[in-house]
């Protein structure tokens, strides 16, 4: 299983630093939550601050989009360094047009789910993804809890294509981590238990040991 640290809980007046240190304590991906106030009640940063923090690391820097209009600002992500790209299936734009452009910029294309969109929703996409995220609360908001009835919409994805990647984002720590790792999640999401603990590197470890306990 790969963690992805998301830097929605770390210290945005040192989101560089931030990134570096997420990147030798062990990630495997960089999540940066992308929100517009609009398709979720929450502001955070565009694609000129992923651009700045680009340098600080080498690994992919996995791209959240919680904005009402993906495909329109889809050529700036792509252009700020975003190697995969997650859209909301709920959003304004269309899904295949979507899936295409962030083909065509090079990165990998991803749909998320949020908790009360039926999985059935996303099937017809699947040939097409990379990866599939499934939400594990609403979207919008770090250190919520955890909803362990997505797991039914991990298994039924993975039942239905297994070569596809299943991600999870809300609520995960080294408990959750291991329901979601028995579910078949590919990549866990995680801000409050990593970017809070004492020790990051630990976090991230026993976010990764989850995956021996299943
Ligand atoms: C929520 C974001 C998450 C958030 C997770 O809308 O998409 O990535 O940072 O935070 P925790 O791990 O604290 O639930
Ligand atoms: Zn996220």
């Amino acid at each position: 299983m790969l963690i992805a640290p998301s830097v929605l809980s770390s210290d945005f007046s040192q989101l560089g630093n931030e990134v570096k240190r997420m990147d030798i304590c062990g990630a495997d991906w960089i999540h940066l939550d992308i929100m517009d106030g609009h398709f979720v009640p929450n502001l955070t940063f565009g694609a000129p601050v992923v651009q700045a923090v680009r340098k600080f690391t080498d690994k992919p820097f996995d791209v959240h989009l919680m904005i009402d209009e993906p495909l329109r600002y889809m050529p700036d992500f792509l252009k700020a360094g975003a190697d995969i790209v997650s859209f909301h299936l709920e959003a304004q734009s269309d899904p295949r047009e979507t899936i295409a452009a962030i083909r065509a910029g090079g990165a990998k294309p991803a749909i998320a789910i949020k908790p009360k969109t039926p999985v059935e929703e996303v099937l017809p996409y699947l040939d097409d993804l990379y990866m599939v995220l499934v939400m594990t609360v609403e979207p919008g908001f770090g250190g919520q809890s955890f909803m362990a009835d997505m797991m039914e919409k991990v298994r039924a994805l993975k039942a239905k294509k297994p070569d596809l990647l299943v991600q999870v984002d809300g609520g995960i720590n080294p408990q959750t981590a291991v329901t979601a790792a028995q579910a078949g999640v590919d990549i866990c999401v995680a801000g409050t238990s990593v970017f809070k603990a004492e020790d990051a590197r630990e976090a991230i470890d026993a976010l990764k040991a989850a995956d021996e306990q299943k």
